[in-house]
């Protein structure tokens, strides 16, 4: 099979003869199934969709190849995004692919350093401003409506296509939707795309029913739990620090299509979300993915969701972007001297 959510799902997205089919190897990402967690829980299986695996180490990949391909059938020569990081990342990397050229616009000091080195290697420029995600957006949609320059945030519609593919593996994978999907929601793209995808997939008789959708939120950037925008978000999951969110109104009719919900979490319940999917499960994601796990264990925990349910739980980005979100808690190297018997001895191990 061809690599690349272009021509693997090419009769599914917006794209033609003229659309170059370009990748950087993005989809196909595993679905794991959880060691201790579902049982934990009680529910009749959980699957981890690990969306850290696509090249830029987030799901930003599958519709950034959509939403740049269309830029080059278009003949554009640049694109700007507003980001958290991992758009800016993916951009970087794809504009670089590709040789056009990339503006990413981010919050002073709000994005996490190994984000903004791959944004760096990639050759973007890296603007960052005062006043958060939600600033920053507003500046690069204004920018690309009176400059000559491609926006490709997830308010490009091309975004939403590519990603809705996530769902379609899913289905592939599993043989069949799953009663729930948990997943994180910052700007709340993502889930609009997984709801558009289901329903596509349901429309063409991939599935036999559609998820609830559970989203997930971090308690100090809460805006579509709260049901207002939040003017100061504030969250270690600095990726879904976002106080009014793009489509506002696709996660809304995702929640209540699929009689689903969207919750937040605490910082604390994400960190220790994050830290048992490492050390139970062996997936090191980044906060705001785990946040994810946490808001469905909050959910079945309160009867939301019924035990006995199948799901999948949406793991968006790869930990090793965020040190510093889990430095705090992790143990430095122990000195040894360099023998056998010292790292026996530092390792409690018992002679053979
Ligand atoms: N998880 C990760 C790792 C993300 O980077 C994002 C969003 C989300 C979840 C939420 O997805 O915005 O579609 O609801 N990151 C964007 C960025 C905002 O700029 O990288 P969403």
């Amino acid at each position: 099979m061809t690599a690349g959510v272009l021509s693997r799902y090419a009769e599914w997205l917006p794209i033609g003869e003229a659309t170059p089919r370009i990748s950087l190897g993005e989809g196909a990402t595993p679905c794991v199934s959880s060691r201790v967690m579902a049982q934990q829980m009680g529910l009749a299986s959980l699957h981890f969709k690990l969306e850290g695996l696509n090249p830029t180490g987030s799901f930003k990949d599958r519709g950034m190849v959509v939403a740049v391909a269309k830029a080059l059938e278009q003949g554009s020569r640049a694109i700007v995004c507003a980001s958290t990081g991992n758009t800016s990342a993916s951009a970087a990397a794809y504009a670089a692919r590709v040789g056009l050229r990339a503006g990413v616009v981010v919050p002073a000091g709000g994005i996490a350093s190994g984000k903004l080195l791959q944004a760096q290697v990639h050759g973007a420029a890296v603007l960052s401003v005062r006043g958060g995600f939600d600033a920053a957006l507003r500046l690069v949609r204004e920018l690309s409506e009176r400059y000559a320059v491609t926006l490709v945030n997830s308010v490009n519609p091309h975004r939403i296509e590519g990603q809705k593919t996530a769902a379609f593996e899913i289905v592939d994978e599993l043989g069949d939707a799953p009663d729930v999907l948990a997943i994180p929601v910052g700007n709340a793209g993502n889930i609009t795309a997984y709801w558009r995808g289901f329903r596509e997939y349901r429309a063409a008789h991939r599935c036999s029913h559609l998820p609830r959708m559970v989203g997930a939120q971090a308690a100090g950037a809460a805006p579509l739990v709260l049901g207002e925008p939040v003017a100061d978000p504030m969250t270690v999951a600095s990726a879904i620090r976002i106080g009014n969110p793009a489509s506002w109104q696709g996660a809304v009719d995702a929640r209540d299509e699929s009689e689903g919900l969207i919750d937040s979490v605490t910082d604390d319940a994400i960190l220790d979300a994050q830290d048992r999917l490492a050390r139970e499960e062996g997936i090191f994601c980044e906060p705001a993915s785990a946040a994810s796990l946490a808001v469905l264990e909050k959910a079945v925990g309160a009867g939301a969701i019924a035990r006995g349910a199948h799901a999948v739980c949406v793991l968006t980005g790869t930990g090793l972007k965020d040190p510093a979100a889990v430095s705090a808690k992790v143990a430095p190297p122990v000195d040894v001297e360099p023998t056998a018997d010292a790292v026996a001895a530092a390792l409690g191990l018992p002679r053979a």
